[in-house]
């Protein structure tokens, strides 16, 4: 569509700028490149996932990947600038979990986020007071960063103020809200909600153990049991009546909840989560304290932030036992909940700014608006103001 130029005319250029999403990025530089388009990457991804990834090629080259095995799960990663003392083996992208660094995907995932770095600029769904530090170290990388996250928020208070009504939800799934029904029975901040995201399967003895653990912590808990979560739960089926019945006490059961809205409600106190980004975000925005069970990609490096760098939540990696479970759950909802609830308060206060009028995330977006604008009237392409006029008939 780009090439045949069927967006524009012989007077107006057909295309300013390509905004890409960054998992296309090569695909989409290559076309940028041919057609002498700017182009401004989209990631939806954390920075601390991003700067990560770019270390991997320097973590070969001075030796400290492959991974040799167990025994070096927790020794701390020294060649990921910024991240020394915090990161483990364990906390880096699960893609490094490969006993040879010429994997396909570990070096395709390492090509396309380097690639991100390579545009006109690159917008993060992130915001600086959370992330500064690390987006610091991408900069001389990549010097035009856009953080203007968390995007949710920021296009709700957006909507909000043209007073446009428009229905926006991060759910990529029908939502049970019968749910919010049940939680508004529930006493203020009791309810642990558990959800695993919308990708992430689990098998029966993980499923078990939590299940066990949730029910052994005698907290109320909302849990998100996708009908493709693991298979043979249906109905209940096989599923011991001592569990179901304590579940029907306490617990509360959904194919998918509408996440934002239970992280808001007043009952909620705690998310159990697989520290995927949009979670995480979403978590942070309504000052909920994580307990996080990373699967894969960017979500462990999240979890190691979560606990160690925003002290906001526990990391659960690697491990599914009843005892940790009921455990950590009773840590955020009861034993360590002061430190963890106000931990968290402060970053949602941040994250609030950070998309408010004058805030950081809202500066970076107006910055992006007006550099496209720019785009239009000076090209910043070597050629003269037509080549954007791709007119291939
Ligand atoms: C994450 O949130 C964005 C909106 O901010 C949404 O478009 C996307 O589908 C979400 N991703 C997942 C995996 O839910």
């Amino acid at each position: 569509m780009l090439a045949s130029g069927e967006l524009g005319s012989d007077l107006s250029p057909s295309v300013t700028c390509i905004i890409a999403d960054g998992a296309l990025a090569e695909f989409t530089s290559s076309i940028a490149t041919e057609l002498q388009i700017p182009i401004i990457f989209l990631q939806v991804a954390s920075a601390c996932y991003m700067w990560a990834l770019f270390s991997i090629p320097s973590l070969i080259e001075n030796g400290e990947l492959p991974i040799r095995g167990e025994e070096d799960m927790d020794k701390l990663v020294n060649g990921v600038p910024g991240m020394e003392g915090l990161l483990r083996f364990r906390d880096l992208p699960s893609y490094c979990r490969v006993s040879d660094v010429k994997d396909l995907i570990l070096q395709g995932v390492v090509r396309v986020y380097r690639q991100c770095t390579q545009g006109q600029g690159l917008i993060l769904n992130t915001f600086e007071e959370l992330e500064e530090p690390i987006i610091s170290h991408i900069r001389p990388h990549c010097p035009n960063i856009y953080p203007i996250g968390p995007m949710h928020t920021h296009l709700k208070l957006k909507l909000a103020k043209k007073e446009v009504s428009s229905q926006s939800s991060n759910s990529i799934f029908e939502t049970d809200k019968n749910c919010m029904t049940w939680l508004d029975s529930q006493p203020l901040k009791s309810v642990m909600y558990v959800s695993i995201g919308s990708v992430a399967v689990m098998t029966r003895d993980e499923l078990m153990e939590f299940w066990y653990g949730l029910v052994n912590s005698k907290k109320r808990f909302l849990w998100v049991i996708r009908p493709d979560l693991y298979k043979e739960v249906e109905d209940g089926k096989n599923v011991p009546v001592e569990l179901l019945e304590e579940t029907k006490e306490r617990g509360y059961v959904v194919g998918w909840a509408p996440q934002e809205e239970v992280l808001d409600h007043p009952a909620v106190g705690g998310f159990l989560t697989h520290s995927g980004w949009n979670s995480t975000m979403e978590s942070i925005v309504a000052g909920v304290p994580m307990i996080c069970w990373p699967r894969q990609s960017d979500q462990q490096v999240h979890s190691r932030y979560v606990s160690e760098a925003w002290k906001i939540g526990l990391d659960m990696k690697d491990v599914s036992d009843r005892k940790v479970v009921e455990k950590m759950v009773n840590d955020v909802m009861v034993e360590r909940r002061e430190e963890l609830v106000n931990a968290a308060d402060e970053k949602r206060k941040l994250a609030i700014k950070s998309v408010g009028e004058g805030g950081s995330s809202y500066c970076n977006f107006d910055r992006l608006i007006g550099d496209i604008y720019k785009m239009n009237e000076k090209p910043c392409m070597p050629s003269g103001t037509n080549e954007y006029v791709v007119d291939k008939h």
